[in-house]
């Protein structure tokens, strides 16, 4: 008997110009257009098993081992449905085709980083959700078609279908066909960009991205100025910086971004605060790198970028990497060793370094642990198809 499985792996995405705020929230339209670099595979995926089976019972879904519930009317229920749908039209198309839109489906997905990292899988896991059931269903959509339904699983979701730079359309229509992914430049374009992923320890449960922002489209003034005024002009002048490999020109517009973003929830009522003190001391300490830089006759060396949290992610050249890395380890020393991903310290032991002429006492030496982890990256690809070795489904349909 014939076995329909597909196997894919996803990545996550960075935005450095903030999708915060949704004019649709079932469609999930957002209220302005958004960019993200793509983060390497190699380093953090999501891995999604998808199986169609007529002796199935119903859909089901495992998350890192762990049953969820599909809901009826919820994210994950709407993103198989539409594929589901995408299926029949092959089906409709092609006699021969078999019936898999009507066969339950078992999808097992695993990241490859704890939840306890402090990192969104939301991205990563709608895109390899949506792209396992495509390849199970062999689909002949492009990525951008397929952004439309990992949208409406997580709207940042949508920009995980392409690796590189990718922007998500605002779009105009209450459909929303036109708001989809677009790849402005592929890895391969502008590979020297590294990320370095500070995971701030935070005990207390913030507020989700999905109720924060529609807190803030209801009460926040600053959001209105940001998506009429700013944003349109941030996202042609942060495309053209790629276009051109400007490092100067993403990282301003970059660091700008996220401190509007955190403006815009500070203006929430009630106010929203993602960052914490260790937050902002990584960001002073990449302002004096940047000051430093410059007062020397170079550029802008590194750009921090917040999400719906404490964690800080630094772009920067790869080049500029291991000054980073030193710069923090001064300040935030580790409880574990440094993972050193790209044999950066196979000479010298990884630890804290400031270069000459900066200026220490923009931060205080944090204790040991404050900053929980640091995962040195870069940019990387989009969703991979993987081959049945790496399945997460065993034989009788059950993950393994
Ligand atoms: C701050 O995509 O998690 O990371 O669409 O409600 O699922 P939902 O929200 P989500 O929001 C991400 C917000 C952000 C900025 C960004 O990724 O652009």
């Amino acid at each position: 008997m014939t076995v329909y499985q597909a196997t894919a792996s996803a990545p996550v995405n960075i935005a450095v110009i903030k999708y915060w705020g949704k004019r649709d929230t079932k469609l999930i339209l957002p209220t302005n257009s958004s960019l993200s670099v793509t983060l390497d595979q190699d380093h953090l995926r999501s891995t999604t098993t998808s199986r169609a089976d007529p002796s199935f019972d119903h859909d089901r879904l495992w998350l890192n081992g762990k049953e969820e519930e599909i809901k009826g009317d919820g994210r994950t229920a709407t993103c198989i449905a539409e594929l589901k749908r995408l299926r029949k039209e092959v089906e409709d198309a092609d006699s021969n085709a078999p019936k898999l839109s009507t066969f339950p489906v078992h999808i097992a997905s695993y990241n490859n980083f704890p939840t306890a990292a402090g990192l969104a899988s939301s991205a990563s896991g709608f895109a390899a959700l949506v792209s396992s059931l495509a390849q199970l269903y062999e689909l002949p959509a492009s990525p951008s078609t397929l952004s439309l339904i990992s949208r409406q699983g997580s709207g940042s979701a949508c920009r995980s279908l392409y690796g590189g730079y990718v922007a998500w359309n605002v779009g105009t229509d209450p459909s929303g066909v036109d708001s989809n992914a677009v790849e402005v430049a592929p890895r391969e374009h502008w590979p020297d960009m590294h990320a370095l992923i500070c995971v701030v320890s935070d005990d207390k449960k913030g507020t989700s991205s999905t109720s924060g922002m529609q807190r803030t489209v209801e009460t926040s003034a600053l959001l209105q100025h940001r998506i009429k005024h700013v944003v349109p002009q941030r996202m042609a002048d942060i495309s053209k910086a790629i276009q051109e490999r400007d490092f100067d020109s993403f990282a301003q517009i970059t660091m700008a971004d996220s401190n509007q973003f955190h403006a815009v929830a500070l203006d929430t009522a009630p106010p929203i605060f993602y960052l914490n003190d260790v937050s902002r001391s990584i960001i002073q300490v990449v302002v004096e790198y940047n000051r430093l830089s410059l007062a020397n006759g170079g550029g802008y060396k590194a750009a921090y970028t917040y999400d719906a949290g404490p964690n800080a992610v630094i772009y920067a050249p790869e080049k500029n990497m291991k000054e980073i890395i030193q710069l923090i380890l001064n300040y935030f020393p580790q409880k574990d060793a440094f993972k050193d991903t790209f044999a950066l310290f196979k000479n010298d032991k990884a630890e804290g370094k400031l270069p000459a002429g900066f200026n220490k006492n923009v931060a205080k030496v944090h204790q040991a642990g404050e900053v929980r982890n640091l995962i040195h990256t870069r940019v990387g690809d989009g969703p991979r198809k993987l081959s049945s070795e790496e399945a997460l489904l065993g034989e009788n349909g059950l993950p393994k």
